[in-house]
């Protein structure tokens, strides 16, 4: 059998994030029933929180392939998905319903969600926005946040729960594998098989996520590289932020950031 290998890095981190969850979506009946467990974990004290405010309507503004999102509306809650990846806002309507759900799902970068969103909410959460590169894009995304919150409204992300960033890289870095070689997957004429490579870096963890991809007579490797996660900002850091935008009682619990509009 003859082979034509082709390799392409994907540097930009939102086409890095396109071909991940690309291939991510492709191989998900392999990874799915052990992730499903995390996002349970992940959302049960988001749910706590929401609960203790009056809410009804939340945007989970990073949304992913919708898995957070689905156990939101499964709770009871109206809710849209955002996110700057075009790929996984294309894929998550399809799980959701799936699950039975008809969810609003749209491509949405955080600083433009006062053009895309066209409604507000009582709630908005990130699992990602802790992990933004710049400060002033941090500004920026707040900003635009801030203007699709209804009046008393919460915002609502994860957050580094100590100074010392340091530190929690470390520790992070400790307690996860540096390679993990997932099994091939077979679908169709297309096999594939994902390794991700991390890499300690001073801003967090690199990710190198390898899909080796097989079909017909051609191998190709596609590599996204993203920071995951990248940890970067202190509770300090994001307070003086949602400060300057207006944002009040913001506060940290359990290693969620929580602020009122
Ligand atoms: C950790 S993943 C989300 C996982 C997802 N919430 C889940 O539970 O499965 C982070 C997400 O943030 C998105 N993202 C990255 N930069 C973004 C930006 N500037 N605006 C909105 N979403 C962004 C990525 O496309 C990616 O889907």
């Amino acid at each position: 059998m003859k082979y034509y290998v082709v390799t392409r890095i994907y540097l930009d981190e939102l086409k890095a994030w396109d071909i991940y969850w690309k291939w991510r979506w492709f191989t998900r009946r392999m990874w799915e029933s052990e992730y499903w467990g995390e996002v349970r974990a992940a959302v049960k004290p988001v749910l706590d929180i929401i609960s203790k405010f009056d809410v009804k309507s939340i945007l989970d503004c990073s949304c992913g392939l919708g898995y957070k999102t689905i156990l939101f509306a499964e709770a009871g809650y109206y809710v849209e998905g955002s996110d700057a990846s075009r790929e996984a806002v294309k894929y998550a309507p399809k799980l959701a319903r799936e699950h039975g759900f008809n969810i609003r799902f749209f491509l949405s970068r955080f600083d433009e969600l006062d053009e895309k969103c066209g409604r507000s909410y009582d709630c908005i959460w990130s699992d990602y926005f802790d992990e933004i590169n710049t400060y002033e894009y941090l500004m920026l995304s707040a900003k635009a946040i801030y203007s699709v919150l209804k009046e008393g409204g919460i915002f609502m992300f994860t957050a580094p729960n100590k100074e010392e960033l340091a530190e929690i890289i470390e520790k992070e870095w400790k307690s996860r594998r540096k390679i993990t070689i997932h099994p091939p997957y077979k679908k169709g004429s297309i096999r594939v098989i994902h390794v991700e490579v991390a890499e300690k870096t001073s801003e967090g963890i690199l990710e190198n996520n390898i899909f080796l991809i097989e079909e017909n007579d051609s191998l190709r490797a596609e590599i996204a590289q993203i920071m995951n996660p990248r940890i970067k900002w202190t509770y300090k850091n994001f307070k003086e932020i949602l400060a300057k935008i207006g944002f009040k009682d913001i506060h940290i619990y359990k290693g969620l950031i929580i602020a009122v509009k």
